[in-house]
């Protein structure tokens, strides 16, 4: 089993025996509800490092005031016992309060890929992620830390700001995983019963159809026009963008032909069951291959 530190100084004695002896870390930040999509980075990390840390925190500065921070899964006995199972090393879990001192008053400000996209619906989003990653990754300072590309646009601010912060880290970005419907593991995919499931395995696959059309010439406006139109007619309520970027600039390219390679990204409200219209909020993306 992995061990479990739940204070920093236990953390730090920990890494610095670890690199005392020499051994290479990686590190995966997780808010838990684990599913084999945390699962696959940690087998990712176990392959690129002698020892692979996780961390669970529900990190409340991510969160705005209308989302789900309380409702979030916490599963914590279930997510030590899935670690164990994937071989995970160390496992830090910070004592509620004490990620950010009661008088914490440092914010970030991330622009860049962290403009638009997911910053046009969750205004405030990033500038959580960056100040709790930001926090993680100092208090761990492992060898790499790894993020999925699942979501996509966080991987892209990571890996923007360990360069203007000037971290001796290396970003590794992992692949998605998937169900056997081709929808991407969630956490937030708890929330759903068979009504909702049902909607929400229908994204990726008019993101794939979508994503084809492109790639076999259609035009950008046709395309995305189309897939907007198939998840509505699917069952999605309001969809947040359908959008077609470069792969690393994440610059929105909304018609023509995509020149270089590119990356297909959608956010669409989905009914969490078929009683109440509750929603959930799904993110998927897939690149686009040109030439
Ligand atoms: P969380 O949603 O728990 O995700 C933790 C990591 O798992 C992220 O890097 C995410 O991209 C990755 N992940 C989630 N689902 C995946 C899937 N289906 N396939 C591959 N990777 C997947 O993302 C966060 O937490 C937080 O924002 C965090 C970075 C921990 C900061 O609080």
């Amino acid at each position: 089993s992995p061990k479990i530190v739940r204070t920093l100084p236990a953390l730090r004695n920990q890494m610095a025996k670890w690199r005392a002896k020499g051994k290479t870390t990686a590190f995966v930040p997780t808010m838990g509800a684990l599913h084999a999509g945390h699962l696959s980075l940690i087998t990712l990390g176990k392959s690129r490092a002698d020892k692979v840390v996780a961390s669970i925190y529900v990190n409340p500065t991510q969160f705005a005031p209308n989302e789900d921070f309380d409702a979030y899964p916490r599963t914590e006995e279930a997510d030590i016992a899935a670690l164990a199972s994937a071989k995970c090393d160390l496992v830090y879990i910070p004592d509620r309060g004490t990620m950010y001192d009661s008088d914490h008053a440092t914010h970030m400000r991330v622009g860049g890929v962290a403009e638009g996209l997911e910053t046009d619906h969750r205004p405030t989003f990033f500038e959580g992620v960056a100040i709790v990653v930001t926090k993680l990754l100092n208090r761990v300072a492992p060898d790499m830390a790894i993020f999925g590309e699942k979501d996509y646009q966080q991987l892209a601010t990571i890996r923007r700001l360990v360069i203007d912060l000037d971290m001796p880290i290396d970003i590794i970005g992992a692949p998605i995983a998937r169900d056997e419907h081709g929808l991407a593991l969630s956490s937030r995919n708890a929330y759903f019963d068979e009504t909702g499931l049902a909607v929400a395995r229908k994204l990726n696959g008019i993101m794939f159809d979508c994503a084809a059309k492109i790639e076999g010439g259609q035009a950008l406006e046709i395309a995305i026009e189309m897939a907007m139109r198939a998840l509505l007619t699917g069952g999605f309520h309001v969809v947040d963008y359908v959008s077609v970027t470069g792969a690393s600039s994440l610059a929105v390219q909304k018609t023509g032909h995509p020149e270089t390679e590119s990356r297909l990204l959608i956010a669409a409200h989905c009914p969490r069951n078929g009683v109440d219209g509750t929603m959930v909020r799904l993110i998927d993306n897939c690149a686009i291959k040109v030439g």
